[in-house]
C-alpha cells in the first residue's frame, strides 16, 4: 500500500460530544491512558485544575461547571493513529462546538445512564446527523443505577431521531451490575470492581450465556437480561455498517469509566467501525485524501491558548496530501503564497513540531492574524475551497465601551483578537462608532467580559440591546429613518456591510412590507 494510503486508513479523528458530568473528562483521559499518551490517572483533571489557578477566564468554566476551549490530542493505539476534539459542553458554545465538528470524520456522545439524552446534546445530534457524521454512543455510569437501556434506546430513537444497536449489552445495573455481554463477539466481560482489569469469556450460545452467569449473578438480573437480548433479536435493529456510516444508525456501548470498564473494548469496536478520513466536496470536485495535493481548512482559532504565551493558534484541518516542513502552501482567500509557520500537534500536556502530517490530522498554526475561520489552504496554485463553515446567526445583542479610557488601546486590540476566533460577532454604529456585540448564547458575553479583564486588562461597561434577530443588506437602500427606530438599528459588521437588527420577527416582516426593493440575508456574503 502507498504510503500516504497507509497513513490516511490508520487515522482516526473524532469529537466526544457530551452533557457537562457525563463524563467526558474520565473517557478521554481512560483513552489517553491505554494509549500512554497520559502515565496517571487524574492527569486530564489536573491539567484543568492548573488553567483554572492561572486564568480568571477558566475560574469562570469552574463556577459554571463549563468547558470553554475546546482542545486537540493526539495519540497511538494498536496502530493506530488517533486525534480527539474536545468540544465545550455547554449549549451556548454551539458556534464553536457545531465548527468543530465539521471537523471530525466521526463522533462519540457520552450519555449518563440515569439522565439519559440531555437538551444540549439534541442540538449537537441535530448537526451531526445534518451533516450525515457517524454517530457512536457510550452509555456511562453503568456502576449506578439509572434508566432501563431499553428505555433509553427509545429516547436515542424518539428524541434524536436516529436507530439505535447496542454492540454490548448491560447485565444488572448500580449494585447488581456484573458486566456486559458483547453481542458482536459473543464474549461476556465482567466487572471487576475497584479499576481490577475486565476478565472475558466467550460463550457458544445463550444457554451457555446463561449457565455462565448463573456463577455470580442473581435470578433476576439474568432473567432481564435473557429478555432483553431475544427481544433485540427479534425486534431490535440489526447492524448495519452503511446506516451507520451515513450517520443514521448508532451503536451503543455500556460501560463505566470512572473504572476504565468497557473502555478498551469501546475503544477496538470503534476503530474498527469508525470511518478514516473520506472524501470531501470543495469547489474543484471531490478531494479524496490520499489525493498528492495537499489541502486543509481552518476550522478554529484561539487567542491566548497558553495565558503565559499570548499566541494564537489557527487550527488547520488537513483534508488531503501530506503536510511536511518547509512546504509551500496558498491561502485560497487570498491567492498568497505562505509557509505554514511552525505547525503544531497536540498531546495529552505537550505540543510538538510536525515534520509530517496527513488527511485526518489536526496542526496548530501561530496566526499573525492572517487566518480566518474556513479558510481554505492548498499545496497548488490551482486553488480550490471546501464549503463554508456553517454560520449562526447571533440572536443576543449588547453595547460595550471600556470602563477606562486610557485602555482604549487594549480595548481595540482584545476585540479584534476576540472577533477573530469567530465566538463572538463585532459590529459599529454608523454615526458614533459605538460597538455593538453579537451572539449566539448569552453567556458569551459573559466570557467575553471574562476575557477581556484576564487577558486584555481591560474593564468593559456593558449595556444589553433587545434586538434578536441580524440580517444583512444585500440589495437596495436603507432609508435613513430606518437607522435607529423602536424596531430596528443599522450597524456595519467589520467589513463595513450594512446590517439590520430587529426586535422580532413581527419588526423584520413589518420593515420588507414597508420598504420595497430591500432584500435582506441571515448570513453575511463571503469575505473576500
Ligand atoms: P465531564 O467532563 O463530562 O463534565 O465529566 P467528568 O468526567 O468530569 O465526570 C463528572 C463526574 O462523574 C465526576 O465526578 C466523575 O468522577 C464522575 N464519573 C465519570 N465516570 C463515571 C462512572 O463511570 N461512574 C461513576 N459513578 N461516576 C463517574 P465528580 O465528583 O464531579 O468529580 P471527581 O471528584 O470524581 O473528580
Amino acid at each position: 500500500m502507498a504510503k500516504i494510503q497507509e497513513e490516511v486508513s490508520r487515522r482516526k479523528t473524532f469529537a466526544i460530544i457530551s452533557h457537562p458530568d457525563a463524563g467526558k473528562t474520565t473517557l478521554t483521559e481512560k483513552m489517553l491512558l491505554l494509549g500512554g499518551a497520559i502515565r496517571s490517572a487524574g492527569s486530564v483533571k489536573a491539567r484543568k485544575s492548573k488553567k483554572f489557578a492561572t486564568s480568571d477566564w477558566m475560574e469562570l468554566e469552574k463556577q459554571r461547571g463549563i468547558s470553554v476551549t475546546s482542545s486537540v490530542m493526539q495519540f497511538e493505539y494498536e496502530g493506530y493513529k488517533i486525534n480527539i476534539l474536545d468540544t465545550p459542553g455547554h449549549e451556548d458554545f454551539s458556534e464553536d462546538t457545531y465548527r468543530t465538528l465539521m471537523a471530525v470524520d466521526s463522533v462519540v456522545m457520552i450519555l449518563d445512564v440515569a439522565k439519559g439524552v440531555e437538551a444540549q446534546t439534541k442540538k449537537l445530534f441535530k448537526v451531526c446527523r445534518d451533516r450525515g457524521i457517524p454517530i457512536f454512543t457510550f452509555i456511562n455510569k453503568m456502576d449506578r443505577h439509572g434508566k432501563d437501556p431499553l428505555e433509553l434506546f427509545e429516547e436515542i430513537e424518539e428524541v434524536l431521531g436516529i436507530e439505535s444497536t447496542p454492540v454490548n449489552y448491560p447485565i444488572g445495573m448500580g449494585p447488581t451490575f456484573k458486566g456486559v455481554y458483547d453481542r458482536f463477539t459473543k464474549t461476556i466481560e465482567y466487572y471487576g470492581e475497584d479499576e481490577e482489569e475486565s476478565t472475558f469469556v466467550s460463550v457458544e450460545n445463550y444457554t451457555d450465556l446463561r449457565k455462565q452467569l448463573e456463577k455470580s449473578a442473581d435470578e433476576e438480573t439474568i432473567e432481564k437480561l435473557m429478555e432483553d437480548l431475544q427481544l433485540l433479536d427479534e425486534a431490535g435493529n440489526p447492524f448495519h455498517l452503511d446506516t451507520v456510516k451515513e450517520g443514521k444508525q448508532t451503536p451503543v456501548f455500556f460501560g463505566s469509566a470512572i473504572s476504565n470498564f468497557g473502555v478498551p473494548t469501546f475503544l477496538q469496536h470503534f476503530l474498527q467501525i469508525a470511518p478514516s478520513p473520506f472524501p470531501r466536496e470543495s469547489s474543484a470536485g471531490k478531494v479524496n485524501p490520499t489525493d498528492k495535493v495537499f489541502s486543509g481548512f481552518i476550522f478554529k482559532i484561539q487567542a491566548n491558548m497558553d495565558p503565559s504565551h499570548r499566541d494564537r493558534i489557527a487550527f488547520l484541518r488537513i483534508c488531503s496530501g501530506q503536510y511536511e516542513k518547509g512546504m509551500s502552501t496558498w491561502l485560497e482567500r487570498t491567492g498568497k503564497q505562505m509557509k505554514l509557520a511552525q505547525p503544531q500537534q497536540f498531546f495529552a500536556d505537550s505540543r510538538e513540531g510536525v515534520d509530517h502530517a496527513y488527511a485526518g490530522d489536526i496542526v496548530g498554526l501561530y496566526d499573525p492574524g492572517v487566518y480566518q475561520i474556513g479558510d481554505t489552504i492548498c499545496g497548488t496554485k490551482e486553488l480550490f475551497e471546501f464549503g463554508d463553515l456553517p454560520q449562526f446567526p447571533p440572536e443576543h445583542f449588547a453595547k460595550v465601551r471600556p470602563k477606562n479610557a486610557l485602555r482604549h488601546k487594549q480595548y481595540v486590540k482584545g476585540i479584534q483578537q476576540l472577533a477573530q476566533e469567530g465566538a463572538i460577532q463585532v459590529y459599529r454604529t454608523p454615526k458614533f462608532e459605538d460597538t455593538i456585540l453579537g451572539a449566539v448564547g448569552q453567556l458569551q458575553f459573559e466570557v467575553f467580559i471574562y476575557r477581556m479583564k484576564a487577558e486584555y486588562g481591560v474593564d468593559l461597561e456593558m449595556e444589553r440591546l433587545s434586538y434578536q434577530l441580524a440580517r444583512w443588506v444585500k440589495e437596495g437602500e436603507i432609508p435613513e429613518k430606518a437607522y435607529y427606530s423602536s424596531t430596528s438599528m443599522l450597524v456595519h459588521d467589520y467589513v463595513k456591510r450594512q446590517v439590520l437588527l430587529f426586535k422580532n420577527e413581527f419588526s423584520l416582516n413589518y420593515f420588507l412590507q414597508q420598504n420595497e426593493g430591500i432584500t435582506l440575508t441571515e448570513s453575511p456574503p463571503k469575505d473576500k
